[in-house]
């Protein structure tokens, strides 16, 4: 585990970046990072790598300190994905994969071999390997910047808004690449986003900071819809969480009606709903009450097995004749019919069964308060009946807009672009000059003062950095 404790950061000019922040991150979960832009989330990060030194405070790795740990060595074992992809744009996919193994001396077959390997751990075609990164679609450079980072298959990721720069659809499909990942991975992860849906949806921990890098809350996603802390982080979560809160309810309790089926579209008549069925009872659509044999599409199907009350509430809002169509999702089998109100009845018991019986104080109370005009979390959602993310962008705060739409139309956030420092550093390397990287505290500057020629390292292009840092990884290391 890695523990912040009271770990502050002001920068040379007097910005306090990071202020008094203490977190437990737990080894082999994922922990996000959450927070308006300038909130401090890369340079937190970048204190995890000691890329950054804390001004005050320590980081503590596994019971030891991070300053007692070598730089060189402490990043070859934290993987890093820099904010915005940060690929070096003159090196094939292989190539960029292969960066750290390179670094460590590996022979190029396994380079080679290790970094197929990866493409396929990513989910990208191996015949992707020898083109260049501008020849990629931004989500699969994202996936890139991810293989880059597990090469070395890393105790540690330290990942950057690894998924911003692209639309919410793909998004959703790195996501669940990412979390079957890291079901088979365990990795110790640092995730940073300025997206809320993003972080609950991703964190087993959510830490939310507020501008000055102050800690709001931490907690498990559903521990910060359910119970914010204080108005910050109940704007931050917004006004959908009663919507969002639904996503940790599992939908095995709904009670499930049935409808009348049949196999065949003609001469179903049509009173009421029917739903037409295949040969292997699988839902196929519903038969049109105004246009008889006519069949309407299905909405989303849910199976009440695995699914939560968010996707069976998604069924029924989708669904043209407002049922959610329950199926076994291992035979495709029809097994019932459930209505919104049905489902939202449902909720309401879950809520009352979170009342904290000692005070008499509905546990809900908070995230009730702050829902439009005081309605309660089950009104709210039912408000809601279109997903979150199809408010009106610019009807949402910048802090709930997923980053990409942020970037857009406000101040360029100061790390836009990944600098070369940071691209060499996610390779596991130093940038800054090896003498540099004693274990001592003496030799970790307290401030952040940049190296020698720190100027011209900002400005040199990725590759150049990478082959001064190349050879520099190739001496011997200063004591
Ligand atoms: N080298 C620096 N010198 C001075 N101030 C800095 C430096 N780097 C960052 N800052 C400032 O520190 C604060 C935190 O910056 P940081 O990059 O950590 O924010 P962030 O939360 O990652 O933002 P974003 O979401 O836009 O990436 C900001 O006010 C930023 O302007
Ligand atoms: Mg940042």
């Amino acid at each position: 585990m890695i523990e912040f404790e009271s770990v502050s950061k002001t920068y040379r000019d007097g910005t306090h970046a990071v202020s008094d922040l203490s977190l437990v991150v737990p080894s082999g979960k994922i922990t996000v990072f959450v927070g308006p832009s300038g909130c401090g989330k890369t340079t937190t990060l970048r204190m995890v790598n000691r890329m950054l030194e804390p001004s005050s405070g320590r980081i503590v790795w596994d019971g030891e300190p991070l300053k007692s740990r070598r730089r060189t060595t402490l990043r070859r074992q934290m993987g890093y994905v820099i904010q915005s992809g940060g690929l070096f744009p003159h090196r094939t996919v292989l190539e960029n994969i292969g960066t750290v193994p390179g670094l460590l001396g590996w022979d190029k077959t396994k380079i080679r071999s290790r970094s197929r390997e990866l493409l396929d751990a990513v989910g990208l075609d191996r015949k992707l390997g020898e083109r260049y990164p501008a020849q990629l679609s931004g989500g699969q450079q994202q996936r890139v910047g991810v293989a880059r980072a597990l090469a070395a298959d890393p105790l540690v990721m330290l990942m950057d808004e690894p998924f911003s720069a692209v639309d919410p659809v793909v998004r959703g499909e790195l996501h669940e690449f990412f979390l079957g990942l890291q079901r088979q991975l365990s990795k110790t992860i640092i995730l940073i986003t300025h997206d809320i849906d993003e972080a609950i949806k991703l964190g087993d921990q959510v830490a939310i900071l507020r501008v000055g890098g102050r800690l709001a809350q931490a907690g498990a996603p559903q521990e910060l819809l359910e119970r914010p802390a204080d108005a910050f982080v109940e704007g931050f979560v917004g006004k959908d969480r009663g919507y969002r809160a639904l996503s940790f309810m599992p939908a095995s309790a709904v009670e499930l009606g049935s409808v009348r089926v049949v196999r065949d579209a003609s001469g179903a008549g049509n009173e009421g709903p029917v739903l037409l069925l295949d040969g292997d009872a699988a839902p196929q659509g519903w038969i049109d009450p105004a246009r008889g044999g006519h069949v309407l599409r299905m909405g989303a199907l849910f199976d009440p097995q695995v699914d939560t009350l968010r996707v069976a509430l998604d069924s029924a809002l989708t669904s043209p004749v407002g049922l959610a169509v329950a199926v076994s999702r291992d035979t495709g089998r029809y097994v019932g019919v459930v209505s919104a109100d049905d489902i939202l009845a449902q909720v309401t018991e879950a809520r009352a069964a979170l009342d904290d019986p000692t005070t008499g104080t509905p546990a809900a109370a908070a995230p009730e308060g702050a829902t439009p005009a005081g309605a309660t979390p089950v009104e709210a959602a039912q408000a809601d009946d279109a997903p979150v993310d199809e408010t009106p962008a610019d009807e949402r705060p910048a802090d709930e807009r997923p980053a990409d739409e942020t970037r857009a139309d406000e101040t360029p956030a100061v790390h836009d672009t990944a600098t070369a420092e940071e691209a060499a550093n996610s390779t596991g390397t130093a940038a800054e000059p090896l003498e540099g990287d004693g274990p001592s505290d003496e030799a970790a500057p307290t401030t952040d003062v940049p190296p020698e020629g720190a100027d011209e390292v900002e400005r040199a292009p990725a590759d150049q950095l990478l082959e001064a840092d190349e050879r520099a990884a190739d001496e011997p290391d200063a004591r």
